[in-house]
């Protein structure tokens, strides 16, 4: 008799901190830059994310912990009153929906441009990103950043608590640090972003050592339970090659696992990759995975429920979609019936403004009945 221990079902609770979660499907962080010129959300996102509340938790898109942390036109902030103010439009709205809601913190070292933000941009070394940046005025190439100096690293650390802080006073239930994507804290992470020769360079502990600062002055600032932190091991966007991934994530997993943040979520994730075997072993505490859909393809007919379950059964505690809730608002109904899923109808409408591909995206109560079909069983 074998004891093989039975994954739990997508549409089982769980338990995240103090929250509990009516499901384990998570809409991942998506940047939309429907937000206000100054970062402010407009209220049309109060009713996207609230379109979207049956989610187990939403991670709202990665907001700048400050000025000079600022990626792209039109993303949101939260280190002003008035950040926070729009914020709570949303979660109000989310919350009256039944909903919860992290927000993502993200601060974009090298990927910024003074022609958005006004500002030079800072990060661990003298690296700029190998590209063009968009930019108000369109893509620009990338400028050669500032490398941080012990104070800037400081008052960067201050500012991701303070945001932490006014996240929280919005009426999230807590937020996620960005490590992920080649931003400002996978560049520290990074052998070919960071030359430093200080104690946050050279060797693997000293790599990690910024983002082990920053999520430890945010659980200090709003404590553990409510801190998630995104990682993507490997993953080369924007620029990055970390050189040396099977010795950092252990070694960043093992310091962060001393703080104790809520969640560890990996971008991604593939179970049948040791490395993410690995992080599953190490880590103790609740993990979300994010499936491979296949970027820039069609979203998988299931709407990549296959690759959740999949995920779970690898241990995974949560799974986070990202596309599949853009075009979905009512996805958790559709995977749970196996109706059939929204495509993402155009691609040019996700980093735009306006209603078009935002909150205009069929349930399945509001589709033409067609839609609504729930597809017949194969027979053998
Ligand atoms: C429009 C869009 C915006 C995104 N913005 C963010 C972001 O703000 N923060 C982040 O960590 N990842 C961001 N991502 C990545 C997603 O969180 C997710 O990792 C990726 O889409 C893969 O998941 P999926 O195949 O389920 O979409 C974004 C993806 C898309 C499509």
């Amino acid at each position: 008799m074998t004891n093989a221990p039975v994954s739990p079902s997508l549409f089982q609770p769980a338990r995240l901190g103090d929250l509990h979660l009516p499901n384990r499907l998570v809409m991942a962080p998506m940047t939309r830059n429907r937000a206000a010129a100054d970062g402010t959300p407009e209220p049309i996102m109060a009713t996207y994310y609230a379109q979207r509340a049956t989610a187990g938790l939403i991670i709202a898109e990665a907001s700048t912990p400050n000025a000079v942390g600022q990626t792209y036109p039109n993303i949101t902030a939260i280190h002003s009153g008035k950040h926070v103010v729009g914020w709570r439009r949303v979660t109000e709205a989310v919350a009256a929906s039944g909903g919860r809601m992290f927000l993502q913190l993200q601060h974009g070292g090298r990927v910024g441009h003074p022609g958005t933000s006004g500002l030079t941009p800072l990060a661990p070394s003298r690296v700029p990103l190998p590209d063009t940046i968009h930019t108000p005025t369109g893509p620009q190439p990338a400028v050669v950043p500032v490398a941080m100096t012990t104070a800037q690293i400081r008052t960067t650390i201050a500012d991701f608590a303070a945001a932490a802080r006014n996240a929280m006073d919005a009426g999230f239930a807590g937020v996620e640090v960005h490590a992920a994507n080649g931003y400002l804290l996978h560049q520290f992470l990074a052998r070919n972003t960071n030359h430093r020769t200080d104690g946050y360079g050279g060797e693997v502990a000293h790599r990690t050592r910024f983002v082990v600062e920053v999520v430890r002055a945010v659980a200090d600032a709003i404590g553990p339970a409510h801190v998630g932190v995104r990682i993507a091991p490997g993953l080369t966007v924007n620029g990055i090659e970390e050189g040396d991934t099977e010795q950092i994530y252990p070694v960043l997993l093992d310091a962060l696992g001393k703080v104790g943040p809520a969640y560890l979520h990996v971008v991604f994730a593939d179970p049948d990759q040791p490395l993410f075997q690995d992080i599953r072993r190490r880590w103790t505490g609740t993990l979300i995975a994010n499936p491979v859909l296949g970027w820039g393809s069609p979203l998988p007919p299931d709407g990549g429920r296959a690759a959740a379950e999949r995920l779970l059964a690898a241990g995974a505690d949560l799974i986070a979609l990202g596309r599949p809730f853009l075009a979905n608002p009512d996805l958790v109904e559709r995977l749970r019936t196996g109706a059939a899923i929204n495509q993402v109808k155009d691609h040019g409408l996700m980093y735009t403004g306006g209603t078009a591909g935002y909150t205009d995206y069929p349930t399945l109560a509001t589709a033409a009945p067609a839609h609504r079909r729930v597809p017949e069983p194969t027979t053998p």
